[in-house]
C-alpha cells in the first residue's frame, strides 16, 4: 500500500501488474497519478478491475499519458460524440475485426501511440483473452553481437495488412480507402521515460528492414518475433467485465486471442495516448 491508497501486485514474471484501490470513474489526485505512472513504467501493462466509467472519463484518463486522437485511418467506428473512443464489438451477425496477431498499435504511423487503454464492457468469461509480451526483455536477452547488429538497423512499417483485414468479410472494421506510404522506424528504440532500449518490430506491420528485401529480412524478423513471444516473456490476461487495461506500445506487443465466434458477445472501448517518433 502506498500513500496513494493503491496497491500493486505482479501478474507475471515478465510484465503485467494489477493496481487495486483505485476508481477511475473519478479524477485522480497528483499522488495517485504519480503512482500509476511509476507502476506503468515498471509493469508495462496495468490492470484495473471492476471499473465502471463513461467514455468521457476514459478519454480524460487516457489524456494523462498523451493526446487522445481518433484512429488515423478510421479503422473502426468511434462512439457517438467521441470519435476518439473506438468500439471493438463482436456480436451476432457482425464479428469483431480480428487482432489475433502480435503487434504494437499503429506502428505504421510516424508517431505511434505511447499507450493504449482498453475497457472491457461486455465480456463472455473465458473467451477473448489478450496476451502481452515484453520488448525490453526481448532485446536484453539477445547476444551482444545481435544487439549491435540491430542497433544499426531501420525497419519499414505498413498499414497494408490492416486495410486487407478490414476489406475481408463482415466485421466491425471499416474499409480503409487510402493506405498511406510505409514509414521507417529504428529496430531498437529508447523509451523516452525509462531510457531503456526495446525491440521495436512486430510481425503484423513490419514488412522488412530498410535497404533489404522482404525475403532477406524474413528469417531475422521471424527469429526476433519468436524470441519476443516465447511463453516466459508473455502475460495472458483473462478478461472480467469492467477490467480496464493499459499497455505501453513503446515496449510491449499484444495479441488478441481469437477463440470465439459471433455467439460470444465482446464489447470493448479503446483509446490511445499519442507518443513521439521512435528514436
Ligand atoms: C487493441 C487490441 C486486443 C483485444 O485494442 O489494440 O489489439 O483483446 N485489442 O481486443
Ligand atoms: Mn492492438
Amino acid at each position: 500500500m502506498t500513500d496513494s491508497g493503491m496497491e500493486a501486485h505482479r501478474l507475471a514474471g515478465t510484465l503485467g501488474g494489477e493496481l487495486s484501490g483505485i476508481d477511475l470513474s473519478v479524477e485522480q489526485n497528483e499522488e495517485q497519478i504519480a503512482a500509476i505512472r511509476a507502476a506503468f513504467r515498471d509493469y508495462l501493462v496495468l490492470v484495473f478491475r471492476g471499473q465502471d466509467m463513461t467514455p468521457a472519463r476514459q478519454v480524460a484518463f487516457t489524456r494523462l499519458f498523451g493526446p487522445v486522437e481518433p484512429h488515423p485511418l478510421a479503422s473502426r467506428k468511434g462512439i457517438e460524440g467521441h470519435p476518439e473512443v473506438l468500439v471493438f464489438e463482436n456480436k451476432r451477425g457482425t464479428a469483431g475485426a480480428r487482432n489475433d496477431f502480435w503487434h504494437s498499435d499503429i506502428s505504421f504511423s510516424a508517431t505511434p501511440p505511447a499507450a493504449s487503454v482498453l475497457h472491457g464492457r461486455t465480456i463472455t468469461p473465458g473467451y477473448g483473452d489478450t496476451m502481452f509480451c515484453n520488448m525490453y526483455q526481448a532485446y536484453d536477452e539477445l547476444s551482444s553481437g545481435m544487439r549491435k547488429l540491430l542497433d544499426g538497423l531501420t525497419a519499414m512499417h505498413t498499414s497494408a495488412p490492416l486495410a486487407e483485414r478490414n476489406r475481408s468479410n463482415v466485421s466491425d472494421g471499416l474499409p480503409i480507402a487510402d493506405v498511406p506510404p510505409p514509414v521507417e522506424h529504428p529496430v531498437v528504440r529508447t523509451h523516452p521515460e525509462t531510457g531503456r532500449r526495446a525491440l521495436y518490430v512486430n510481425p503484423y506491420f513490419t514488412s522488412h528492414f530498410k535497404g533489404m528485401t522482404v525475403e532477406e529480412s524474413r528469417p531475422l524478423l521471424e527469429h526476433l518475433h519468436q524470441r519476443a513471444t516465447r511463453p516466459e516473456n508473455v502475460y495472458r490476461h483473462h478478461w472480467r467485465q469492467g477490467d480496464l487495461l493499459m499497455w505501453d506500445n513503446r515496449c510491449a506487443m499484444h495479441y488478441a486471442v481469437y477463440d470465439y465466434d459471433d455467439t460470444k458477445p465482446r464489447l470493448m472501448h479503446r483509446t490511445t495516448a499519442g507518443g513521439d517518433a521512435p528514436r
